[in-house]
Order: structure tokens, then C-alpha cells, then sequence
């Protein structure tokens, strides 16, 4: 079943009268629930924007797009706020923790948000970070932790809502190697337990884990490559 399905869609940014930026220029795109997904493509090419308006933290110019069969393209922005923080969880190349905070308050942070009780925060936030191998560090602040445990809270903190896809924008580019493989380990078994997996990366390496390689150049897609994941 599709998850997600776009046509035509198109980004423009506006930046004062006469500036438009034509960044999207007709994506067509059928997305099945449980694929594992990589968005290639030069800089500037479109890749984070696209992942914006299917995540729900931009509106879509034109175009139409449907999430879990549901036609979204003219949400507004409150509307598009209140499924993003329970139908997707993000991941960010920056972490984007909150500093001065331990991991398991930043794991908690989405379900405040969604209202859920403190004692079932604290038992969702320690059963995921158990999950991504962290189960021994739940009060460590973020500074006291390597850039692959900060991506494993993060991974962690986009999960607990039980989000039907996981979104990474280059979540290994800051990561050595190693870390690296130990993330894209982590989403690999996600995916395998049903999660859908949609991640931009500009490594082929990374890309290597999808079964699925989008190519974006200049808003528009290049190429869409399928193959066999790697076992
Ligand atoms: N909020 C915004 N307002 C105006 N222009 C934007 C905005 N966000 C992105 N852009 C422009 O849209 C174009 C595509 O940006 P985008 O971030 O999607 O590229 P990308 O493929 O993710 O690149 P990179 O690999 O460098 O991350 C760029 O020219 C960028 O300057
Ligand atoms: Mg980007």
C-alpha cells in the first residue's frame, strides 16, 4: 500500500516581490509503506526541501500530496503541525538535541508535546533508547556523549510516537565511519520491523543500505534506481 504519493508537486520560495525561487519543479513520486529509501543529489538540488514537504515542516506551492491516503497538499501550517509530531519522526545531521538536557528528557520531549502521562514518557523514553543501545546512559547530558550515542538519542526521540516513517537528512555526515555504520545498522533494523525509511545522503555507501536511490538534480528527479537491500 502506498504511503506516500505526490504529483506535480512544486516548492517556490519567495523572498521579497520580485525574487522567486522555483526550488521543486514536478515531483512524481509513489512511496510503499516499509521501503527504505535514499535521496542523492548535488547541493542545492532539492533534496532537503523535498523531504520538508513530506515531513510536514513546509506547505506544499502545487501539486498534490497524499499521506496515508489522505490528500495534505492544503493543510496549513497548524494542521501540518499537529500530524508531524505523531505520524513522522526526523532525524537532523546537527542531532538537534536540546543542550544542558538529559537523553532521556530529550526522548521525552515529543510526547509532552503529544500530551502523554510522565510515568508512560519515562517508560517509552527508556524503552527506546534500550532499543538504539543507550539503555545505560539515560542521564548523560549530550555533551557527555559521542556523536554516534547524540544520533542514537536522536534516533530514539524520533521514534517514541511510533511514527509510520523515520526522515534523515544526512544523518551520518557528521559521524566517523564506524558510527556511521553502527546509525545506518540501527535504521536498517527499524525498516526491518516495518518502519518506513526515507534519508538524504551524499554518500553512495550510506545510499548502499536503501532499497530504493532517488537522484534529484535542479528540483526534478533524475533517476530511480531499485535493487535487492543489502543483506
Ligand atoms: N527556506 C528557504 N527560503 C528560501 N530559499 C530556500 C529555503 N530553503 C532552501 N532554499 C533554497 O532552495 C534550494 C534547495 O535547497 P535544499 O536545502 O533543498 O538543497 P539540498 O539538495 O538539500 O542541498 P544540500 O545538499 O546542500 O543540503 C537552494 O537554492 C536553497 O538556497
Ligand atoms: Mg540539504
Amino acid at each position: 500500500m502506498a504511503l506516500i504519493v505526490t504529483e506535480n508537486l512544486h516548492k517556490k520560495y519567495f523572498s521579497g516581490l520580485e525574487t522567486e525561487l522555483h526550488v521543486l519543479r514536478g515531483i512524481n513520486l509513489t512511496i510503499e509503506a516499509g521501503q527504505s529509501v535514499a535521496i542523492m543529489g548535488p547541493s542545492g538540488s532539492g533534496k532537503s526541501t523535498l523531504m520538508h514537504l513530506l515531513g510536514f515542516l513546509d506547505t506544499v506551492t502545487e501539486g498534490r500530496y497524499f499521506f496515508d491516503g489522505e490528500d495534505v497538499s492544503h493543510f496549513t501550517e497548524d494542521e501540518l503541525a499537529s500530524i508531524r509530531n505523531t505520524r513522522v519522526g526526523f532525524v537532523f545531521q546537527q542531532f538537534h538535541l536540546l543542550p544542558r538536557t538529559s537523553a532521556i528528557e530529550n526522548v521525552q520531549l515529543p510526547m509532552i508535546y503529544a500530551g502523554v502521562s510522565s510515568a508512560e514518557q519515562v517508560r517509552r523514553a527508556t524503552e527506546a533508547l534500550e532499543a538504539v543501545g543507550l539503555g545505560d546512559r539515560l542521564d548523560h547530558l549530550p555533551n557527555e556523549l559521542s556523536g554516534g550515542q547524540q544520533q542514537r538519542v536522536s534516533i530514539a526521540r524520533a521514534l517514541v510516537n511510533n511514527p509510520k516513517v523515520l526522515f534523515a537528512d544526512e544523518p551520518t555526515g557528521n559521524l566517523d565511519t564506524q558510527s556511521s555504520e553502527e546509525i545506518m545498522e540501527i535504521f536498517m533494523q527499524l525498516n526491518r520491523e516495518g518502519k518506513t525509511l526515507i534519508m538524504v545522503t551524499h554518500e553512495p555507501d550510506i545510499a548502499q543500505y536503501c532499497e530504493r536511490v532517488i537522484h534529484l538534480r535542479d528540483g526534478v528527479i533524475e533517476r530511480d534506481q531499485r535493487r535487492a537491500p543489502r543483506a
